[in-house]
């Protein structure tokens, strides 16, 4: 069997769910939330370790200011009403992505982190403002001149340092691509791409998935 210690997801279908349910993209984010506390549980309930969630990328700034104003002021009110919550359930947070949000944004960020670096049940990575093509460019940059650039040395200096390749990437929304997310990470990660609009995906559709998966038989490379 699969074990399964990694799952990466792409949320997408939000600003629809949100047009065609309530007439306002922005609802559709408050409602993507819901499903974000679902995945979280599902990944505790299944013993996953490590859940990375692309909650903002870095051609996500081209979105209208409003949308960008709400998507962070949801960021922030999650966190400022759920830290300590997601706290006891030795949730650990980590950001995936440069923090140049607004300096209340930034710290609270920080702040989640440091809270939480402790906690063993599951960590979250919340990729914000993130973009894998920049995190390879500057994993490379990292490294230097003073040591060679290999596949050890730039695993080392990606935000997923220390910790496994996603076994499972799912996007939902009916759209087949990865959108700059964790091109690195997932080499040999099995995609699941799902016509469910990320508000609709539920702990049922999430489990479909955990169970296709443990019947795959990966090969990497090999016969
Ligand atoms: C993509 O759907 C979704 C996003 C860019 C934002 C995802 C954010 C959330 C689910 C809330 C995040 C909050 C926390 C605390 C992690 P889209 O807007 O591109 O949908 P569309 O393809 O229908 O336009």
């Amino acid at each position: 069997m699969n074990p399964i210690k990694h799952v990466a997801i792409i949320m997408d279908g939000n600003g629809r769910w949100g047009e065609k349910n309530k007439k306002s993209r922005n609802l559709g984010h408050k409602e993507g939330l819901k499903t974000v506390e679902l995945a979280m549980k599902e990944c505790i309930k299944n013993k996953i370790k490590f859940l990375t969630l692309y909650a903002f990328s870095t051609e996500n700034w081209k979105r209208p200011l409003s949308e960008r104003k709400y998507l962070f002021s949801l960021l922030e009110t999650y966190l400022r009403d759920k830290l300590e919550t997601l706290n006891k359930e030795q949730i650990k947070i980590k950001i995936f992505g440069k923090l140049n949000f607004s300096k209340k944004l930034n710290k609270l960020l920080n702040y989640a982190e440091k809270k939480t670096k402790n906690n063993k049940k599951l960590q979250v990575n919340l990729a914000l403002n993130y973009g894998s093509k920049s995190e390879i460019v500057s994993a490379i940059k990292k490294i230097g001149k003073k040591k060679t650039i290999n596949i050890y040395n730039i695993e080392k200096n990606l935000y997923s340092r220390n910790i496994p390749d996603p076994e499972i990437l799912i996007r939902t929304g009916n759209t087949h691509r990865l959108s700059n997310f964790m091109l690195w990470q997932i080499a040999y990660t099995e995609i699941f791409f799902e016509k469910k609009l990320w508000p609709d995906f539920k702990s049922v559709d999430f489990n479909k998935i955990l169970k296709k998966f443990k019947k795959i038989k990966r090969n990497f490379g090999d016969i």
